[in-house]
């Protein structure tokens, strides 16, 4: 089965969660439990990339996904040629809360668009409010080699995961 063209907000009438399976259970819960409450609650909005053809029921499988969220930083967790610039209270920052592709759609590229697109929208976001950086917190070891191909720096350990960002500036350059 193919993928729909674009993007859109995660829509529980319209989009199958259920049968979503990226292979790690927590990501999995994440789109089928907790997405579409947090963007009730106004906590981080979720968008997915549905696939072309829905099931019987009428919805559509999903086969990949990001939820991002505003978040803000110590400056102090940046390496002192970033740190030196920046203020003494918080830095704004976007988090790339959650990032997965169906299994079934596994090494056919789709990681690499979902991670541009999901870039793409938050740069669109910062034209009308600024974030230093893009920050991501690493499932696992896969994760985190997988953010690193893409220039992703890491930043310190949050939570038991490693915390990678690039600059804003850096990700302006992508699409300017
Ligand atoms: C990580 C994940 C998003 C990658 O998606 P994918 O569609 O298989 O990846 P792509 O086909 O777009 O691969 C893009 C590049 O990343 C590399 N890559 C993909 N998965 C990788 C992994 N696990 N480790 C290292 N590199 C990886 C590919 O080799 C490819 O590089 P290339 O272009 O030089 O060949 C996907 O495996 C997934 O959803 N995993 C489960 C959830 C997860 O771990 N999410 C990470 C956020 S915490």
């Amino acid at each position: 089965m193919s993928w729909s063209k674009a993007f859109v907000e995660l829509d529980k009438t319209k989009h199958d969660r259920v049968s979503f399976d990226c292979g790690e259970e927590g990501l999995n819960t994440f789109l089928q439990t907790y997405a579409a409450k947090h963007m009730e609650v106004g906590v981080s909005r979720t968008m997915v990339l549905p696939a072309s053809i829905p099931l019987p029921g009428g919805k559509y499988p999903l086969c990949a996904f990001y939820t991002i969220t505003p978040s803000s930083i110590s400056r102090e967790t940046l390496p002192e040629q970033f740190a030196k610039k920046l203020p003494h209270y918080p830095v704004p920052v976007f988090l790339l809360a959650q990032l997965a592709v169906h299994s079934e759609y596994h090494s056919q590229s789709l990681g690499k668009v979902t991670l541009i697109k999901a870039l793409e929208y938050l740069y669109e976001i910062n034209a009308h409010l600024k974030a230093y950086a893009v920050v991501v917190d690493c499932l696992n070891d896969n994760a985190r080699e997988f953010y690193l191909k893409y220039g992703f720096e890491v930043l310190c350990e949050y939570n038991g995961r490693v915390r990678m960002f690039t600059p804003m500036k850096t990700v302006e350059q992508l699409f300017k």
